[in-house]
C-alpha cells in the first residue's frame, strides 16, 4: 500500500463529468466550461472571478513562481524543512534558496526572522506546512507585514481543507501576493492535475506571462467541476481523515513516537533510528512510506517519516506492520 498518496477515489460526480467531455478532446479549450469552473471556484475561495485563475496542480504554480524569482534576480526566502519539490525546482531553475529554520520539536515559525529576511525578496510559505503538517501562519497582520517587505508572497495552501485557515481575501487585497490551492487533496483529484491560485490581476498577469494557458485539460476541468459540485464529498473525506488521523498520531505518541500535531492529511514521525532502515522493512511488508534522504536539503531529516492518513482500517494494518518494522528500536 502506497501511504504516499490519498486512496480516497474522486467524487462520482467528478468522473461523470469527465465522461461527459471526452468527446471534447480536440479542442484545447471549452469556453463555457472553464468559466464555469472558474465562478465555481471563485464562489468556493470567496473571491471575484478576476482574482482567481487555474493551473496544473499547485506545482505548476510554485514552478513558475521559479521562473518569476529567477526573471526578477530575486532569492526566494522559505521557513526550513518545507515541501520536498521546491527544493528540486529552485535547484533546476538556479535560485537561491534562504532557509529560515523552524524551531523546535514543534517546528514553529520564527516570524521575526522570516520577517527580516523577507526585504525585496520572494517568500514562500506553505501554510499548513508540508512535511512538519503545522500551520505556521495563522495571523492576517503578519501576511501583511510579510507582503509589505518581500517583493511577492507566495502562500501555498494545498491542505487548506483540512486546516480551515486562509488568506485568500488578504492576498487580493495586498497586490503582492498568491494564494496557491489545489484539488488533489481533499477533493481526490491528484491524477487530474488541477490547482489555482488566487490573487491580484497585475499579480495573475505576472504569473500567466510563463505560460501559454490551455495547461489544465478539457477532461480535468470537467472532473473539478463535478468535485467542486460535491462538496459533501470532501467535507466526508477531510472528517474521516482528520479523525483518524488523531487516533493514528495517539497511537504513535503511545509507542514514544514523537509526532506533532497536524493539519493536514500526513504526520511526520520522529524515528528512534533512520527513516530508511524502517522503510526497507516497511516495504518488505508491502508499505510505502516517504524518508528525506534523497534530497540534499533535507538529510538533516533522515529519522524524520511521512505518512500519509488513509482509511482507518489500512491504519490499523499499517500500525502493526510499523511495530514490527521497529521491533526493538521501541
Ligand atoms: C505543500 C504542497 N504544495 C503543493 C503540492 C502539490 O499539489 P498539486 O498536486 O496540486 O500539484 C503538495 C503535494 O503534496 C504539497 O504538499
Amino acid at each position: 500500500m502506497n501511504m504516499n498518496e490519498s486512496p480516497y477515489p474522486p467524487p462520482p460526480l467528478a468522473v461523470k463529468m469527465a465522461k461527459r467531455y471526452a468527446g471534447h478532446m480536440n479542442l484545447y479549450e471549452v469556453e463555457h466550461l472553464r468559466e464555469e469552473l472558474l465562478e465555481e471556484l471563485s464562489r468556493y475561495a470567496g473571491v471575484s472571478r478576476r482574482s482567481i485563475d487555474l493551473f496544473a496542480g499547485s506545482s505548476e504554480a510554485i514552478s513558475i513562481m521559479l521562473s518569476l524569482a529567477r526573471a526578477s534576480g530575486v532569492d526566494v526566502v522559505l521557513p526550513h524543512p518545507t515541501f520536498f519539490v521546491v527544493y528540486e525546482l529552485a535547484r533546476a531553475h538556479g535560485v537561491r534558496l534562504v532557509p529560515v529554520q523552524l524551531s523546535g520539536e514543534d517546528f514553529e515559525l520564527r516570524a521575526e526572522e522570516l520577517a527580516r529576511r523577507a526585504g525585496g525578496r520572494l517568500v514562500y510559505l506553505a501554510n499548513p506546512n508540508n512535511p512538519t503538517g503545522n500551520l505556521l501562519v495563522e495571523d492576517a497582520a503578519l501576511v501583511a507585514r510579510l507582503a509589505a517587505r518581500a517583493k511577492y508572497l507566495f502562500l501555498d495552501e494545498a491542505y487548506y481543507e483540512f486546516s480551515g485557515t486562509t488568506f485568500c481575501s488578504d492576498a487580493v487585497e495586498l497586490g503582492n501576493v498568491a494564494v496557491l490551492r489545489s484539488l488533489s487533496k481533499a477533493f481526490s483529484l491528484a491524477g487530474a492535475r488541477v490547482g489555482y491560485v488566487v490573487a491580484s490581476p497585475e499579480m495573475l498577469r505576472a504569473l500567466n506571462s510563463f505560460r501559454i494557458g490551455f495547461e489544465v485539460p478539457v477532461i480535468s476541468q470537467a472532473a473539478a467541476l463535478g468535485a467542486l459540485r460535491s462538496r459533501g464529498y470532501a467535507s466526508r473525506v477531510v472528517e474521516e481523515v482528520s479523525k483518524t488521523r488523531e487516533w493514528f498520531r495517539e497511537k504513535l505518541l503511545e509507542l514514544g513516537i514523537p509526532t506533532p500535531e497536524s493539519r493536514t492529511n500526513f504526520v511526520l514521525a520522529k524515528l528512534p533510528t533512520s527513516c530508511v532502515k524502517v522503510q526497507r522493512r516497511l516495504r518488505r511488508m508491502g508499505f510505502l512510506v516517504m524518508c528525506f534522504d534523497g534530497v540534499p536539503e533535507l538529510r538533516r531529516f533522515r529519522q524524520y517519516m511521512r505518512i500519509t492518513v488513509v482509511r482507518r482500517d489500512q491504519m490499523e494494518a499499517f500500525l502493526e506492520a510499523f511495530r514490527r518494522a521497529l521491533g526493538k528500536e521501541i
